[in-house]
């Protein structure tokens, strides 16, 4: 099969679907219209499929001559609780919700996928298996471990997925060896000082003053702990406390997010973050607690994922077009499954760099001719894929 041509042919049906998806988006775990209308597609297709981890699905392409292993495509299926302003004609209809993350291409990138994997089954040595995951933004409980467990999942012998992204050019991609995605923990620093009157601040224990001190000397870690080459982060990203000009509170709570490709500073980073928060209490006479949650780990491309995707993406993109983009400390619910596995960015972005905005902004906007790159690429990783496990003598 002539499988450029074949995508070229199915191009208007894929951003019509995406599109479609654009229009309703849906909030993790609550993606019941979207899982409803990948099952009218798939089962219109002739593909089995069935429910899966709650709001998602899983589908099977047998090859015809499959005696080699399954692999898996997977796909996220979420929006975002973000109001668009993107202005474009397909504006989200749900308030306050929106695909800002561009898992709309995703789900069809792999339905246009899935179409032209059906119909090249008879000289396919390997199974398809594909995965439309829900919940994959709502970090506190994703939807990564409960697909992880499906034994339909768990029989894959390597997942492959992609990420659509606006900061990189369409028609370009970045595929890399080893860690892709950062692991992105949260954190709670809840401050119990003693409130009283604005003008008696010797009467009190002020919460605000150790929580200042604590956003400052939380700047340390990675400045003075972490080695300068191992990319870390920790952020403050929220500060409540208060409610008057002239009343000195008992309280105060702090968010943030601490963020690492390295596996053992990960570890950690709770001692680190908990034992400048003691010493700011000791100093301040405040009782600070850490709670510390686990979110993602990193995401790391296996070696041999990652060389049938090179192969693959070389014929889609062209050598000049796959580029290393830099490290990013983005987290991805793809990490937590157990499978070898391998993410690819896929350009989205305006060749005009001034109109590329990040991912999770209310202006993220994708060129739409690079979803047509993001199917060859999955046609053709599970082409390669098959041709290594071609039965003996053929
Ligand atoms: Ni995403």
């Amino acid at each position: 099969m002539d499988i450029r041509k074949r995508v070229e042919e199915i191009e208007g049906e894929l951003i019509a679907m995406r599109r479609d998806f654009h229009r309703h988006p849906e909030n993790s775990w609550e993606e019941v219209r979207t899982q409803q209308k990948i099952i009218e597609r798939l089962e219109m297709l002739g593909i089995p499929c069935c429910k899966a981890a709650k709001t998602g699905v899983l589908a099977t392409i047998k090859g015809s001559h499959a005696s080699g292993p399954v692999i898996g495509l997977r796909a996220d299926i979420d929006a975002l609780a973000v109001s668009e302003e993107s202005g474009v004609d397909f504006c989200s209809e749900e308030e306050g919700c929106m695909h800002a993350c561009g898992h709309d291409t995703h789900i069809s990138i792999l339905l246009a996928a899935a179409e032209i994997l059906n119909e090249m089954k008879e000289e396919l040595n390997v199974t398809v298996r594909l995965i439309f995951q829900p919940a994959e933004e709502y970090i506190a409980d994703c939807g990564a471990p409960y697909m992880n467990r499906e034994p339909l999942v768990q029989e894959c012998e390597r997942l492959v997925a992609l990420h659509i992204w606006s900061k990189l050019e369409s028609g370009y991609a970045s595929l890399r060896y080893g860690p892709v995605m950062a692991a992105a923990d949260t954190f709670d620093l809840w401050i119990k000082g003693q409130g009283g009157h604005g003008a008696l601040p010797h009467q009190t224990i002020d919460p605000v003053v150790a929580g200042a001190e604590l956003v400052n000397a939380l700047q340390k870690v990675v400045s003075r702990e972490v080695d300068p080459l191992d990319p870390a982060v920790i952020s403050i990203t929220s500060f409540q406390a208060g409610t008057s000009a002239n009343v000195i509170p008992d309280s105060a709570h702090l968010m943030g997010t601490a963020r690492t490709f390295n596996t053992e500073l990960r570890e950690r980073f709770p001692e680190m973050i908990d034992r400048i928060a003691q010493g700011v209490a000791a100093s301040t006479r405040t009782e600070i607690r850490l709670d510390y949650h686990r979110g993602p780990r990193p995401t790391i491309n296996d070696r041999a994922c990652t060389d049938t995707g090179l192969r693959a993406a070389k014929e889609v993109f062209g050598e000049d077009h796959l580029v290393e983009f830099p490290l990013q400390m983005s987290g991805e619910d793809f990490s937590l499954y157990d499978n070898p596995k391998c993410l690819m960015l896929l350009g989205g972005g305006d060749p005009d760099e001034s109109l590329r905005y990040a991912q999770h902004n209310p202006h993220f906007i994708i060129r739409e001719e690079a979803l047509k790159l993001g199917v060859e690429y999955f046609v053709r990783y599970v082409a390669e894929y098959s041709k290594e496990h071609a039965p003996e003598g053929k």
